[in-house]
């Protein structure tokens, strides 16, 4: 390869904007407090962070462009599979793209750990993916969103660095291993009990410990993915909590109603997210049972925030170890590349 060619190469950072709060403005203009998530767009975003166009930490000859998508626009706790599936597709896309570094994604930090987590089964060690969010509204005097925003950068930057992460408040996780864990403050995530990964101090990234392999959903195949990617709808999979008095009616009448809908529409799993080590209520098993016999998946979690689940030879419902929204990506991932067979 010339030199030339080198040079021209690997020169984009490109920054992929889906909304949040980290999008949000205040009720009240500039007040903070009060906010509404998902109002400014990602170009205006990266220009308060104060990058001006190019990523902040590397030298001069090697500074990458910054580019702005606007994927979508949505508070997180509206997030779809069909923006997921957008998202994948786009991604795909730039992974592929040899001038392309790096990957930013702003988005909101309620559903941030499945889009991580999703992400993370695709391209555990693709070019750097870095997700980032915030707890403040973006036109809040204390924002925290151009922090986050100047982090993500700079690590889609770093060299060496391959597969995702999520940044926060200085924090770096690795895309599949954080959650949501607190509703106050500007760190809202959590990891126990690895914790974060690395953290980015005064614009350097420092790495703590080695990516953790025990709990990611096992990566996909070129060929998974390509399945993954020409999905055109994906299956419809739902999570059960066990609580004191569960007594089963939510499932049966989650079957109640799959009887009269279409095949496209027809649920095909429950996660459910059970006490302790993933158990659930006689009466819930019992009707969780009856799902399972007329063609509904199950898997067992746990509600426990940070508690696994051990699969049992020869148990009714399989325990995962994920929380009960990550084994609901896993579960759809499952079916939809076809470890698992979709029931119809
Ligand atoms: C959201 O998840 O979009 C709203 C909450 C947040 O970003 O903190």
């Amino acid at each position: 390869m010339s030199s030339k060619k080198s040079e021209s190469v690997s020169q984009k950072i490109v920054i992929l904007g889906t909304g949040g709060t980290i999008a949000g403005l205040s009720c009240v203009p500039g007040a903070g407090g009060d906010y509404k998530a998902a109002q400014v767009d990602v170009k205006t975003l990266v220009a308060q962070a104060g990058t001006g166009g190019t990523a902040p930490q590397p030298s001069a000859s090697l500074q990458p462009v910054l580019v702005t998508e606007q994927l979508a626009q949505v508070d997180s706790k509206d997030m779809t599979e069909a923006i997921w599936q957008r998202l994948l597709q786009r991604v795909a896309q730039l992974q592929q793209d040899p001038e392309v570094q790096g990957i930013v994604i702003t988005h909101g930090t309620d559903t941030l750990e499945e889009t991580g987590f999703l992400l993370h089964a695709c391209w555990p060690q693709g070019k750097p993916l870095v997700l980032t969010c915030a707890m403040r509204a973006s036109d809040a005097p204390d924002a925290d969103g151009p922090g986050n925003l100047r982090d993500a950068i700079g690590l889609a930057t770093t060299p060496g660095l391959t597969g995702v992460r999520m940044v926060c408040d200085g924090q770096v996780f690795e895309g599949h291993v954080f959650q949501k864990v607190r509703t106050e403050g500007v760190q809202p995530f959590g990891a126990e009990p690895i914790g974060a990964i690395g953290e980015c101090r005064d614009g350097h990234y420092v790495q703590h410990h080695e990516p953790d392999r025990t709990r990611a959903y096992p990566a996909l195949t070129p060929t998974e993915l390509a399945r993954l990617l020409g999905a055109h709808r994906w299956p419809r999979v739902e999570v059960v909590t066990n609580h004191a008095g569960a007594d089963g009616r939510l499932v049966e009448d989650l079957l109640t109603s799959m009887a009269a809908s279409s095949a496209t529409e027809r649920l095909r799993g429950i996660v459910m997210a059970g006490t302790g080590g993933g158990g659930g209520s006689q009466q819930l098993v019992a009707a969780l049972q009856r799902a399972q016999q007329q063609g509904v998946l199950v898997w067992r979690s746990t509600r426990a925030t940070w508690g696994t689940v051990k699969s049992a030879p020869h148990e009714r419902f399989t325990g995962v170890p994920w929380s009960p929204v990550k084994a609901r990506v896993a579960m759809m991932l499952d079916m939809l590349i076809g470890r698992v067979e979709a029931t119809s």
